[in-house]
């Protein structure tokens, strides 16, 4: 398993594609997977690497084998039906220059906001390049960029790390989970559209977002 993300580039991961296939037996519990296989993590050791990388931790297996292949049987079932909805967890890049230009996740929440992201499935060449302590003087900024294998896992709280995801090249697919933690969930209401706003731009672009809204105020009136 490797935690330190650095200045290391992780070359790709081969994945078998071909379809999961059905357990044999009785469908593993994703609880009881996910909770076993944390439970076997050396924490302190983590935790002292989350630190070190200014709040970054990146790990390549962080999901049991089992509870993946779920995941990708899941993410593959819902393929036909995505719609690029935005605000939506399960982020789907199936276009050609797909991408998500350099940011930090601004938290506009009372409290802190910390972003994790599975991998589900990744036939593609993007990347989630970031940089490591931008927002701390005392320490240089530390490039870095990762390949996220299904199941592999990155976490950071998003004031700190300044992060992009590389565009999609021709015929790739990338497929990823995307989960928010937040310390207090409380938001002032002009936060919560300025938070909003900005997560849809980002991952569609200035011109889709405006073009939803001009036809939701069109379907409105
Ligand atoms: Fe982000």
């Amino acid at each position: 398993m490797s935690t330190h993300a650095g200045q290391d580039v992780i070359a790709p991961v081969s994945f078998d594609h071909s379809p999961a296939r059905p357990p044999r037996n009785a469908t593993p519990d994703p609880d009881r997977a996910v909770a076993g296989r944390t439970r076997q993590f050396d924490t302190p050791r983590l935790r002292q690497d989350f630190s070190d990388q200014g709040a970054f931790l990146y790990m390549e297996d962080f999901l049991a084998p089992e509870v993946t292949e779920q995941l990708v049987a899941s993410a593959r079932g819902l393929l036909d039906e995505v719609n690029r909805n935005y605000l939506y967890a399960l982020y789907y890049y199936t276009r050609p220059g797909d991408h998500i230009g350099w940011h930090y996740d601004t938290s506009y929440y009372d409290g802190r906001r910390y972003t994790l992201l599975l991998g589900v499935i990744d036939e593609s060449s993007c990347r989630l390049d970031y940089e490591l302590h931008t927002c701390d003087e005392s320490k240089p900024d530390v490039p870095g960029s990762v390949q996220i294998p299904p199941g592999g896992l990155v976490f950071f709280d998003g004031d700190k790390l300044r992060h992009r995801i590389s565009p999609m090249g021709e015929n790739e697919m990338r497929v990823s989970l995307t989960f928010e933690y937040v310390t207090d969930p409380n938001m002032r209401p002009w936060k919560r559209v300025i938070s909003n706003m900005k997560d849809a731009i980002a991952y569609f672009g200035f011109r889709q977002v405006f073009r939803q809204l001009m036809k939701r105020g069109g379907d409105a009136a």
